[in-house]
């Protein structure tokens, strides 16, 4: 098993979750039908044109004013060292009937999150408002981020952010109180995990200082809330549409939450929409029974990425691809 151990804290940024398609393909390979192995929570939306290239946080329901159901936690102060610890794990996972799987992943433990966790727009500040589609590889570089992961999401076809984003401290993003998923860091170094209002995300007296919107509230308070999540973040109702296959289909999966000690983790794993990785059911079991509280989905397939120190050291599917290709 690797283990990365970072125990240099102020040179670098110690974890970032960057918003950001991985691998743009499509670049040097146009003309070619170029995989990209995307996985969307909600229904293409009707279109002329290419109908590979969208991919929306779906606008089901807002909430302006008002408390909305989240969790808070103390996050870890902890100053001593290792700042962050990362580990490779290899697991089985068995559902129902099917014959046991291996998934592999990363689990990334950062103590002190305030202070060494930052939300990045792809490419760095502006990004998101430039449209900017940017890797996790080379936004990590910019900012000298020892461990990246992918973030929230965007649409693939004009590279706009979707849901909220707070980066560094800077509002960059309002998505008006669309109940998605959300991952915060406030002022005060409070955690915050689940829906919020355009007020939640306003709030000035306790700012985010760092905020981004993922799709599924996973755990709550150490229990699998993904039904409940379901309810909440898509009007669909029948058990067979794009959003319960977003669910139910093993794919490649990011998720960040924390441990009871206010430590932020992050987990990566490995895989190809179909045919390796995890359904958020394994997702979430697989958490729970590391412990963690909180914990919601961030963009999966061919964007699930992690890097350490500016290098790639997972096997998105799309990259797979590419090799097996050699593009
Ligand atoms: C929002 O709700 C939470 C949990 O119910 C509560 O702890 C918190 O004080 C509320 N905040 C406001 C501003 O009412
Ligand atoms: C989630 O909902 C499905 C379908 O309604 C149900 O079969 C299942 O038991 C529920 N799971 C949990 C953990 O509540």
């Amino acid at each position: 098993m690797d283990t990365y151990r970072v125990n240099t804290l102020f040179m670098f940024i110690i974890l970032c979750l960057v918003i950001t398609l991985t691998f743009q393909l499509s670049g040097e390979n146009s003309g070619d039908s170029s995989y990209q192995d995307i996985l969307l929570p909600y229904p293409l939306s009707q279109r002329h044109g290419p109908s590979h290239s969208h991919r929306y946080v779906r606008e089901c329901q807002s909430i302006i004013h008002g408390n909305v159901t989240h969790e808070t936690w103390r996050s870890s102060m902890k100053t001593g060292l290792p700042v962050a610890k990362s580990r490779i794990f290899v697991s089985s996972v068995s559902s129902g009937s099917e014959k046991p799987r291996w998934v592999s992943g990363h689990m990334t433990f950062v103590n002190n999150p305030l202070q060494s966790v930052s939300v990045l727009e792809p490419g760095g500040p502006g990004g998101c408002g430039i449209a900017h589609t940017e890797t996790v590889e080379k936004t990590s570089r910019v900012k000298k981020c020892l461990f990246s992961q992918n973030g929230g999401y965007f649409n693939m076809e004009t590279g706009e952010c979707l849901g909220n984003v707070v980066s560094d401290g800077t509002l960059v993003r309002n998505s008006r109180g669309i109940q998605n998923a959300q991952f915060g860091i406030k002022k005060d170094g409070t955690l915050v995990f689940g829906y919020l209002s355009q007020e939640d995300v306003l709030d000035e007296v306790n700012p985010f200082v760092q905020l981004v919107s993922g799709v599924v509230w996973l755990l709550r308070n150490g229990n699998i809330y993904i039904n409940e999540s379901m309810a909440v973040e898509c009007e669909e109702t029948q058990e067979t549409g794009t959003f319960h296959r977003f669910v139910n289909v093993i794919s490649a999966r990011t998720a960040v939450g924390h441990d009871q000690e206010g430590r932020l983790v992050l987990f990566h794993i490995d895989g190809q929409t179909d045919v390796r990785g995890m359904n958020l059911w394994e997702v979430a079991k697989f958490l729970k029974n590391q412990g963690i509280v909180n914990a919601i989905n961030l963009d999966g397939g061919g964007s699930s990425t992690y890097v350490v120190g500016g290098s790639l050291a997972s096997y998105p599917s799309d990259h797979w691809y590419a090799k097996e290709n050699h593009i």
